[in-house]
């Protein structure tokens, strides 16, 4: 999920407040803004935005009259305002986005223009990345976030490569369409790129191996297809992958071994086969390993107890067979560990309730067997998940369990979400959504511009 960037902005010099009409831009105004930057701003927002009053009530949207989601910068020699930064969004007190809202030429007549991020505004007629705007043209943007936009369809332009100074790409939650095209490699400053939930196809560009800056991809729930490309391998920075909720096929890449930095890994929810290359077993910061619904379909590698750092691991529906290796007693990180829906068999050691942080322990549908010897104090810990549910031959002595039945799935059940994985907080996120609130009557105030 895309997050709207704050860049630091000189703030505001607050001027004596005094009416001003447009049209009538002085000698003095000019210190605000230059004219063409100024009208450009008005353009641009005036396509995008419900309240035609707005250049009336913000005629100087850097110093007096400052408008929430814009921000200037002054360059000192000689002293003048530029826009740095625009923002729109459910999050803040603008007016909404009308619904004819749409992508103006106009954006390009603010040469100093780093951020623009619109959420929730492209609801309505349909939009798409135009390789006019999308180009080199742009020749300032660092933070481009259009998020949440359901109207935002059609390709990305390949033209967007070009916009080198680009370090965030977030078109998460739109309805954008096509491949990928190879040509982003030229991103060569980009550091985080989420195409997340829109409907893009094809596979995964080779080229992305290019992006040297890289430090987040998210291309989850697409329809992406073909192999994990080898090529991640080479973007040494990469501390978050998440490639979930796709088509994916073949083998992990043992290539995803050199990532020193990685952090998070999620192939969850594709059709990737095994085995899980035994490189993985190099990635020392990794702290989520999320692969549950893949046609794993071998034993659990002993190699995932040397990973430390593990808080979360998945391994759900993947089609595994055998015992839970004994090196998974290393784990002291460990918080959830899911391996439900897999036909692991063996005993379930009582070391396993030993992990001192461990709170969700799914064990359900495997073929475990023998006796339920799990420690008192893991059973009782409160807020603990634990459920071993259709495990057949498994037979459990403890009052505790017999009291419940044949399922010691405690609470609450999460399955009914749409991706119950645990994340900390700061990983998962909540799609902004359109808030009513903010609809306003329907005006037109490009009129003071005739
Ligand atoms: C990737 O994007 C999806 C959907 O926008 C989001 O739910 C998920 O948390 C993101 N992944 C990471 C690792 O941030
Ligand atoms: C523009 O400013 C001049 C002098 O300051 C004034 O005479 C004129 O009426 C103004 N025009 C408009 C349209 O406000
Ligand atoms: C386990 O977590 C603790 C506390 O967050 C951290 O200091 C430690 O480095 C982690 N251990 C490993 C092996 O990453
Ligand atoms: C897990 O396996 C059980 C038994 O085979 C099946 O009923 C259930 O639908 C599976 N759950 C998921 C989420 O695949
Ligand atoms: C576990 O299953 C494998 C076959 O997948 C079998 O060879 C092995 O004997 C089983 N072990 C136990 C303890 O049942
Ligand atoms: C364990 O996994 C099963 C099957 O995937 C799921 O239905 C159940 O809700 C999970 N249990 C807990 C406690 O999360």
């Amino acid at each position: 999920m895309c997050s709207s960037g704050s860049l630091s902005s000189v703030r505001l010099l607050v001027l004596a407040a005094r009416v001003m009409s447009l049209e009538n831009i002085t000698d003095e105004d000019a210190m605000e803004m230059e004219q063409k930057e100024h009208l450009g701003l008005f353009d641009a927002l005036g396509s995008l935005l419900e309240d035609p009053t707005w250049p009336q009530m913000h005629p100087k949207p850097c110093t007096d009259t400052p408008w929430p989601g814009i921000e200037c910068e002054i360059e000192r020699d000689p002293p003048i305002f530029h826009v740095t930064r625009i923002h729109i969004g459910p999050d803040i007190l603008t007016p909404p986005c009308k619904t004819s809202a749409k992508l103006s030429q106009s954006l390009l007549k603010l040469p100093y223009l780093k951020t623009l991020s619109l959420f929730s505004c492209f609801t309505s007629s349909p939009v798409s990345l135009s390789p006019f705007l999308f180009g080199s043209a742009f020749s300032s943007l660092e933070h481009l976030s259009l998020g949440s936009n359901p109207s935002l369809s059609g390709d990305i332009p390949p033209s967007i490569a070009e916009i080198v100074s680009l370090r965030v790409l977030c078109l998460s939650q739109n309805s954008l369409q096509g491949e990928i095209p190879k040509e982003i490699n030229g991103l060569f400053n980009l550091e985080e790129l989420d195409l997340s939930y829109n409907f893009f196809s094809g596979s995964i560009p080779q080229e992305i191996g290019g992006m040297k800056s890289l430090t987040i991809l998210n291309l989850s729930w697409n329809s992406l297809k073909g192999e994990v490309p080898c090529s991640l391998g080479q973007l040494q920075l990469l501390q978050k992958i998440d490639l979930s909720s796709n088509k994916l096929q073949g083998r992990i890449p043992s290539d995803l071994g050199h990532l020193k930095s990685l952090v998070l890994l999620d192939l969850s929810h594709n059709t990737l086969s095994g085995p899980i290359p035994e490189t993985l077993s190099g990635l020392e910061q990794l702290q989520y390993l999320m692969l549950e619904d893949n046609s794993i379909n071998t034993g659990i590698p002993i190699f995932i107890g040397a990973l430390m750092g593990l808080n979360v691991l998945s391994l759900s529906r993947c089609g595994l067979v055998g015992p839970i290796p004994t090196s998974f007693f290393n784990l002291k990180n460990l918080t959830a560990l899911s391996l439900d829906n897999n036909s692991l068999n063996g005993t379930v050691s009582p070391n396993l309730g030993t992990l001192p942080n461990l709170d969700q322990l799914n064990l359900s549908h495997n073929q475990f067997s023998g006796e339920l010897q799990l420690p008192e104090e893991f059973i009782e810990k409160p807020g603990k998940r634990l459920d071993v549910r259709g495990n057949n031959g498994l037979c459990k002595k403890h009052q505790i369990y017999s009291n419940k039945k044949s399922s010691f799935s405690l609470p609450a059940d999460d399955s009914k979400k749409m991706k119950p994985v645990w994340y900390e907080g700061d990983m998962s996120s909540s799609s902004p959504k359109f808030d009513q609130k903010f609809v306003f009557p329907c005006l037109f105030f490009l009129v003071l511009f005739a």
